[in-house]
């Protein structure tokens, strides 16, 4: 099919794909051979024939609880006919005060300021700024640098694209923003096949440390990371790594800002990776599953400590933190993030998501058995499968990602990696057919 050629809608009228420009898409390559949803119900997506694709990336790690919930579609449909829209600036709505209530009681004890925004790469930049103005209000003007991490993504905005360690993302606008540092990331090739956290790499939290030698903590605001650095393959953190890393920042005057973009609602089995992993942050970024991916929002938890002195130091009547979007706080927003929370609460998604992580991470450690795959990651109720490249790296993957489709599997590849990301609602028979899929779709690719 040609780019100009229509294709069949789901309502069987024409629709030319020719205007529309893909993001991270090989847009010629998708246009002569595009898959596309119809609809979506539960744990699968249907395609435009209606065939059902079981969706183990729970969409793009946005929809644990499954798709097209009429909780969070009644909320959204009831709030667009009481206050559809209300200015993010010196107005309000009570929704979104609710949503920051709510959303306190599932942060660690202390992160109880909300600033809501529309996406990961919206919060990790607005987080960036935070950072910048926490150290400003209290006069270390000279806290402008941060640390990062190799294999890092936190979003295609100029400040997340600069912190990221992903070389495509990075080559053509990462260095446009300055004075962004990188540690190592956690790969071993020691803890290969280990799912949970592995064994080896706490040291590689003292990276902190040499960049800190290097550049002087005077310098650096803020060190991001992914607890887990989920879209680069799943690395989890060896015991001991994030707790180093807050001993460091707190020594050294820095920020810790955990990007829980994919980690935040339950991923790991808990509300945050933070609770998991039993590090509190200074910062914590959360997108994806704070509406179940029904409607865009994010958000940064703040610690009261951060807040307060960027707000108490302001001068009476100034604005505090020259920042905002004009779709911050949507009242809609707020309404489908407030029934995904019920829903969660209601079904305890969370507990369901970490009595379910001992099944799902040894289902897909059975997929070692494959010559084909090289390393096996996982914790919770995200995992990543690593394949061999065929010497062009990625393009294994994406070949994998496009045969699953037609396998009836939906999930993400990154470059050669399967990222295995099920919905919480997933039974044990999801998981075992996603497994079988995945084994049956790698037992062609040659080692
Ligand atoms: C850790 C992390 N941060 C930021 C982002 C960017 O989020 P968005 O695509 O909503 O801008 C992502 C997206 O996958 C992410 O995984």
């Amino acid at each position: 099919m040609s780019p100009s050629q229509p294709l069949l809608s789901p309502d069987s009228s024409a629709v030319s794909m020719q205007h529309q420009w893909l993001p991270f898409t090989p847009n010629r390559e998708f246009k002569d051979d595009p898959r596309l949803f119809g609809s979506a119900r539960d744990q699968y997506f249907y395609d435009l024939d209606g065939r059902p694709v079981l969706d183990a990336g729970s969409g793009l790690f946005t929809t644990p609880a499954g798709h097209c919930r009429r909780e969070i579609a009644d909320a959204v449909h009831a709030q667009l006919l009481e206050l559809d829209f209300t200015p993010s600036f010196l107005r309000a709505h009570p929704k979104s005060f609710e949503l920051s209530n709510r959303l306190v009681e599932l942060l660690p004890a202390g992160m109880d300021k909300l600033f809501f925004v529309s996406s990961g790469s919206e919060a990790v930049d607005t987080a960036m700024k935070i950072c910048l103005a926490y150290q400003r209000a209290r006069g270390a003007t000279g806290r402008s640098m941060f640390v990062s991490r190799e294999r890092a993504y936190h979003g295609v905005n100029f400040g997340g694209v600069a912190l990221s360690g992903m070389v495509n993302n990075r080559r053509a606008y990462g260095n446009v923003v300055h004075g962004v540092v990188h540690m190592r990331d956690t790969w071993m090739e020691e803890n290969r096949f280990q799912v949970g956290q592995p064994q080896h790499g706490r040291e590689r939290a003292d990276d902190l440390l040499r960049l800190i030698q290097l550049h002087g903590a005077e310098n650096i605001a803020a060190c991001f990371v992914e607890p887990i650095a989920g879209s680069t393959g799943v690395l989890v953190p060896p015991p001991g790594y994030l707790e180093r890393l807050r001993e460091i920042c707190t020594a050294h005057g820095i920020l810790l800002v955990f990007d829980e973009v994919i980690c935040g609602f339950g991923r790991t089995g808990r509300p945050f990776a933070a609770q998991s992993f039993g590090v509190t942050p200074d910062l914590i970024t959360m997108a994806k599953a704070l509406t179940n991916g029904a409607i865009p929002m994010a958000a940064v938890a703040v610690g009261r400590h951060v807040h307060d002195t960027i707000v108490d130091t302001a001068p009476d009547g100034a604005i505090e933190f020259f920042h905002g979007y004009t779709w911050s706080a949507h009242p809609v927003s707020c309404a489908a993030a407030l029934a995904a929370l019920d829903i969660y609460r209601d079904e305890k998604l969370f507990e369901r998501a970490h009595a379910m992580s001992g099944y799902f991470l040894e289902q897909v450690a059975t997929l070692r058995e494959l010559p084909v795959v090289t390393d096996i990651r996982g914790y919770g109720m995200i995992a990543g499968v690593d394949i061999q490249s065929d010497g062009v790296p990625g393009r294994r993957g994406h070949l994998l990602q496009k045969q699953l489709f037609d396998a009836g599997v939906h999930l993400k590849t990154t470059g050669d990696c399967a990222i295995l990301s099920p919905q919480f609602i997933f039974e044990r028979e999801h998981i075992d057919k996603t497994v079988d899929i995945v084994r049956s779709t790698l037992a062609s690719f040659e080692a």
